[in-house]
């Protein structure tokens, strides 16, 4: 291990743990001090006004999530920034990027503002949100997109929970023309949704992934993606469910990146309606095993870029409508970790691959600044992971004010047991340890003066 000169005390001292970092996987120690990383090797010499002994513990740079749904304003019964920044923090979660679907939507300068405001230090997390494009907003978007805050634009081609909608390529083209930044998509085809509701069974949510079916998704994003070449553009495909869109964008990665959602990767049809019925409704759905089979195969040949949970909370009663007026949607941002690690004891992905697609990925996709490695001078977010500690997820355990998983019951190998945000000890052996100290989360492209 490198020695580290040291002549100062540090804040905090992390000691002997394994490391995963762009050098790969190794034991050190970890200094932060100001918030920031400030020195990674042999430290056990070093001060500090904190020592952590973290033998047995993993380090991995903090989990950035890009996709949850926080629902304030307006639909804070389901959950709201405290409550699902809580979640993120006991999950392991270090940093979230929350989406538009609020009431109001988050279509306008003073409404992302008002987010930015009631979440700085009352979230438990750094955060960061995405603004809905529409037809009405498309000539501010130059200004929406790099507002301090901002995750970027948001697109939703097929409807899901809420009104935001842009579903022809005339709107499309208009918004797309308008973005430098990378901007994130729903795909689905709007027109074969519509068409296709009468293949909705009362009663039976395993007709979802029938009525919202592979081609609806697969035209959606191969729609988005020929706009986005001709135009010259860069475009994230959020939750991808199908296979055929997994192959067809293993053509298009210069212009498209791919987020993968954990449920789509861990659940299929048709068990997952059998066993939970509405509670696995979601948009896209979740399909056949050869569907989960493919998206495992563009985690293991690099296509997929990220994880995002897509967190979609809607308490017990809403989900226990009579289908199809059950709510779309499910909560997963404290479960992401768990589940990853427990598919990474399973040998499916490596402890590396799982870095690259939840910080490292993050980071590169939408040049977060000063995050999503361990590196001296980057902010301290860690995520802390016992990967050896046999756990049940349980409903008890979820801090989402909804109350609820789909995993409720389900064993996992490897568990999050400690969640450091900018130098803070938020979360430590499943307890929260302080209020909530989160800050806007910075991007390169769009840095505001000092
Ligand atoms: O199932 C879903 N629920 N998919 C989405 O895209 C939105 C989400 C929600 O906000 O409930």
């Amino acid at each position: 291990m490198t020695e580290v000169l040291h002549k100062r005390a540090y804040d905090t001292l992390l000691l002997g743990a394994e490391i995963v970092n762009q050098n790969g996987r190794a034991m050190a120690d970890l200094a932060i001090s100001g918030g920031k990383i400030a020195a990674i090797g042999a430290l056990s010499g070093a001060k500090a006004a904190d020592v952590i002994d973290c033998k047995g513990l993993t380090i991995l740079p903090g989990v950035i999530d890009t996709q949850v749904h926080f629902r304030e304003p307006g639909l804070t019964h389901k959950e709201d920034l405290e409550t699902g920044s809580r979640a993120a923090v006991m999950g392991g979660v270090t940093a979230v990027f929350e989406m538009p679907n609020t009431n109001p939507n988050t279509t306008s300068a003073e409404a992302l503002a008002a987010k930015v405001a009631i979440a700085h230090h009352r979230m438990h997390c750094d955060f960061a949100f995405f603004v809905g494009g529409t037809a009405e907003n498309i000539e501010e978007i130059p200004m929406l997109e790099k507002l301090p805050g901002a995750a970027g634009i948001k697109v939703f081609i097929g409807s899901s929970t809420g009104n935001l909608l842009v579903e022809d390529d005339e709107n499309l083209a208009k918004i797309l023309k308008k973005i430098t930044r990378r901007a994130s998509f729903h795909c689905e085809d709007e027109a074969r949704l519509r068409a296709r509701m009468d293949l909705r069974v009362p009663g039976d949510p395993r007709s979802h992934p029938v009525w919202r079916d592979e081609t609806a998704a697969l035209l959606a994003t191969q729609r988005l993606v020929t706009l986005a070449r001709k135009l010259g553009k860069r475009v994230h495909v959020l939750h991808l469910s199908t296979g055929e869109e997994m192959e067809w964008l293993a053509d298009h990665k210069d212009v498209a990146s791919v987020e993968v959602t954990p449920h789509h990767l861990t659940l299929h049809a048709p068990d997952c309606y059998e066993r939970l019925g509405t509670y696995a409704q979601m948009n896209p759905p979740v399909r056949g095993i050869e569907h989960q089979n493919k998206l495992w195969w563009g985690i293991n040949q690099g296509i997929a870029d990220i994880l995002g949970s897509d967190h979609a909370p809607h308490t017990h009663e809403e989900k226990h409508h009579t289908y199809p007026a059950s709510h779309s949607g499910m909560t997963g941002v404290q479960t992401l970790v768990p589940t990853m690690l427990n598919h990474v004891n399973a040998g499916r992905l490596t402890l590396e691959r799982f870095v690259d697609l939840s910080s490292a990925g993050p980071a590169r996709l939408f040049n977060i600044a000063s995050k999503g490695r361990i590196a001296v001078g980057y902010d301290a977010d860690l995520t802390v992971v016992d990967m050896k500690r046999r756990e049940t997820i349980t409903n008890k355990w979820i801090a989402s004010k909804c109350g609820w998983t789909p995993y409720d019951g389900m064993a996992v190998t490897g568990w999050p047991v400690g969640t450091y945000s900018r130098g803070h000890r938020v979360m430590w052996q499943g307890e929260l340890t302080g209020p909530g100290k989160g800050e806007a989360v910075r991007f390169g492209d769009a840095l505001q003066p000092a």
